[in-house]
């Protein structure tokens, strides 16, 4: 609901439904805060309003008249320098490269249905929602006609906020920093941020908040592997479970900046937004300057709570409609397994082999094209390479769908290699740094997005491949950081968006794969168009337990690509065992991704099971309610659930010598009811026991001769299982699970495990 309201005590605004509410006032014109978080009445108004604020010392008053009115002391909604508010300022602007204060005050507001999507040029969620539109026009005479919008949508479980300004003054202005949105939040509160690099993205970091400021920002050119533009602010004594806890992310793909900073007289004001760095936006008369859509969350559930709500929306209102709670097909990737070196024949036997294991859909990566046989040619030309692929890419298209499976292709359309037609042909087309030139990463340039011709040239060139071929799935890519800051970076991303949805928004059943060397660019904004992102590509399971669980916090699973790959891993030559691989994969976008012609019996006869086990329950494991449970001992337990079942994974790092016994935490929707808990059956390899066999085995074997290499290929042996029956009580507690393996003889109903062990566990209602 919005309400506005004027009474004596003046004019004040309501958003609010039953999970968060917002309230402001306005006060000599400027927009203080009352409220922000938790669910108020519009009545509260005046309750909420700090009226006795600290006009004292040496502040600067705003209004002479009026002893309380120090816009330092004061919450606010929106500020700017120049008028009493010493705190950090969410916009800057020069006039004649001088800075000077707008002044901006309350002009009117009007509520609407949609916000104005047909005159934006970026991405918005969508769905149900109200908005109301605050205009602060500036009283500063020499800047008459400016003037800012600010927007307020809510969601059913967001509010989202955005700014334009817009330059209807007789002089040109220039913007060197404008916000989305800024808030003054009352409390004390742990900042935790996500970050990390290629490979290791999405690690958490907790920072208290305090007086100084904290800032998570990207300047690379995208959202970025660096620092993710999704952060919370959770109180101190916040847990999982419960405690306060605000959630914020920005609906854009580019260079981001946030802070939090704690105020002296308890306010912490947050700030979200583009990154000003390098930012000179020169704004001529007529122009608009638009910051994209930042979500702010609120839950006092804890982090899930919070997590629950972003998911909720990500998946109800961000993604595109057609694959709003859509299954996503078990695919088949070529990328690790084949890199750039296969034939047609080959790619075809790989399709017949991951058709037969379950697979639904074939995606065809890098390499398919021009000169393409390392990274160092080829990107940016569109002509399929007929050495590889001689039937082109309608033929193999064709041969894929007659194997029963649908058919995906890799593009890279924002870079180009020097040594490509493209580029020949266009070398004024990339996008150059302005000090050192054509900057290389991963031996390739970016084309500069900016340009009408470059975009134009990416539409029609990838239109007319999708419009030629049967093609059920894309995989956009990019992979490599800008060479540009500034203006030039915020248009490239503006430009990107344009592209994205000329190609995509005519063919929205093409389910399209968001990818930048991984999780460089795992963004709201790629989420409008991109339903689901390469979280990683790092898919070692335990490098994911990190990965993906820093994502949850902000993304459901649903957007997350996470495949089974081959052992020892390509990035940390790690062994894992398949089940562990699986189980952490499950709570993604599932897929496969390694050369299957080289599996063996005993994992292909896994491998099936496990799809099958996957597709069953695959409605739960990609839109189940996510929550991260409680573990002992460094342990990770993810939990999904629905109306259906709940499903748990148990994951471990290191397996200590004598481990203690080990309990599974659930929390069930009803507490009184009786559940049934079973655990997915999974293999053990018989190698993992080496020479230990002859202690169990009649005869002493050879381990590395050729019959236990035959039976370690073959033999299946099932580890121990785990069957219960319980409350819901029972499993929030925490019930025993079996005997793990600790050196004093083997039988078939113990957990082995040994290091990065797992299970996963099915928990279902006794009927
Ligand atoms: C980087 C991606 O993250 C990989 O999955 C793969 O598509 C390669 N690029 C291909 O060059």
């Amino acid at each position: 609901m919005i309400r506005k309201t004027e009474n004596d005590s003046g004019l004040t605004f309501f958003l609010g439904n039953e999970r968060l509410s917002c309230l402001m006032k306005i006060r000599w014109g400027k927009l203080q805060l009352l409220h922000m978080g938790a669910p108020v009445l519009p009545e509260d108004a005046d309750a909420m309003c700090c009226s006795t604020l600290f006009g004292w010392g040496n502040d600067v008053l705003y209004s002479q008249e009026d002893n309380g009115s120090s816009l330092d002391t004061m919450p606010l909604a929106w500020s700017e320098t120049g008028a009493g508010d010493y705190r950090e300022s969410p916009v800057e602007i020069l006039v004649d490269g001088e800075p000077l204060s707008g002044d901006f005050v309350y002009s009117y507001s009007e509520t609407a249905d949609e916000p104005a999507a047909e005159t934006s040029v970026m991405p918005h969620a969508s769905g149900e929602h109200e908005t109301l539109k605050i205009v602060m026009r500036s009283d500063n005479a020499l800047l008459d006609g400016l003037r800012l919008e600010l927007y307020f949508s809510l969601f059913d479980t967001v509010l989202v906020r955005r700014t334009v300004l817009v330059n209807d003054s007789d002089r040109s202005v220039c913007v060197k920093k404008l916000m989305s949105a800024c808030v003054d939040l009352k409390g004390d509160y742990v900042m935790s941020t996500f970050d990390g690099g290629w490979i290791r993205e999405t690690h958490r970091h907790d920072v208290p908040v305090s007086y100084s400021r904290i800032v998570n920002e990207s300047t690379n050119g995208f959202s970025s592997n660096r620092h993710n533009p999704g952060f919370l602010l959770a109180a101190r004594d916040a847990n999982e479970d419960s405690g306060e806890v605000f959630g914020f992310n920005l609906v854009w793909s580019g260079n981001h900046y946030s802070s939090a900073q704690r105020s002296a007289v308890g306010f912490t004001r947050v700030l979200q937004g583009i990154s000003p760095e390098g930012l000179c936006a020169e704004m001529p008369q007529g122009q608009r300057f638009e910051t994209p859509d930042a979500v702010i969350a609120w839950s006092e559930r804890g982090y899930n709570g919070l997590s629950e709500r972003m998911h909720d929306f990500i998946n109800d209102c961000v993604v595109p409609k057609y694959w709003r709670r859509r299954e996503r097909p078990v695919l088949f990737n070529s990328w690790e397994g084949c890199m750039f070196s296969f034939t047609e024949s080959k790619l075809i036997s790989l399709a017949r082999k991951a058709k037969k294991l379950g697979c639904e859909l074939f995606v065809l990566d890098d390499g398919w094209f021009g000169e393409r046989n390392d990274d160092h040619a080829g990107l940016g030309d569109y002509n399929v390479n007929r050495k590889k692929l001689p039937g082109g890419l309608e033929g193999l298209s064709r041969r894929i769908h007659a194997e029963g499976m649908q058919f995906g292709l890799w593009f890279e359309p924002e870079a180009v290699n020097p040594d490509s037609d493209c580029y020949r042909a266009h070398p004024d087309w990339v996008l150059a740094s302005p000090g050192s030139g054509e900057l290389y990463g991963r031996n390739e340039l970016l084309l500069d997005l900016t340009k009408s011709e470059v975009r134009d040239y990416i539409v029609n060139s990838v239109s007319a491949i999708l419009d030629a071929t049967d093609i059920q799935y894309v995989k956009w890519d990019m992979n490599r950081c800008s060479p540009v800051t500034g203006e030039k970076a915020y248009e490239y991303i503006l430009g990107l968006y344009e592209v994205l949805g000329r190609i995509f928004r005519p063919r929205p059943q093409i389910l399209l794969e968001g990818c930048a060397s991984g999780g460089n660019r795992f963004d709201l904004g790629m989420l409008c168009f991109a339903p689901q992102i390469w979280a990683s590509d790092d898919t070692d399971p335990i490098e994911r337990l990190n990965i993906q669980t820093g994502l949850s916090y902000l993304y459901p699973q649903s957007t997350m690509g996470a495949h089974i790959s081959a052992a020892p891993h390509a990035m940390t030559l790690r062994n894992t065992p398949l089940s562990t691989r699986a189980n952490v994969s499950f709570f993604g976008a599932f897929g496969l991704e390694f050369d299957l012609d080289r599996m063996q019996p005993v994992d292909e006869a896994e491998l099936k099971d496990i799809i099958a086990y996957y597709k069953a329950r695959r409605k739960t494991f990609q839109f189940g309610c996510f929550r991260r449970n409680r573990a002992e001992n460094g342990a990770v337990c993810w939990q999904v659930s629905d109306a259906e079942r709940c499903l748990c994974g148990l994951f471990h790092r290191l397996v200590p010598a004598g481990p203690e016994l080990e309990w599974l935490c659930a929390e069930l929707p009803e507490k009184d009811a009786v559940y049934t808990v079973e655990s997915r059956p999974q293999l053990l390899r018989v190698r993992q026991f080496g020479g230990l066999l002859k202690h169990i085995l009649p005869i002493e074997l050879d381990p590395e001769g050729r019959v236990l290499r035959t039976a370690d290929r073959h033999y299946k042996m099932y580890d121990g299982k785990t069957e219960a029956v319980c409350s819901g009580r029972a499993l929030r507690a925490g019930i025993p699970l079996g005997k793990r393996f600790s050196g004093t003889g083997y039988d078939k109903d113990l957990r082995v495990q040994g290091d990065f062990g797992s299970n996963l566990f099915e928990i279902k209602k006794q009927n």
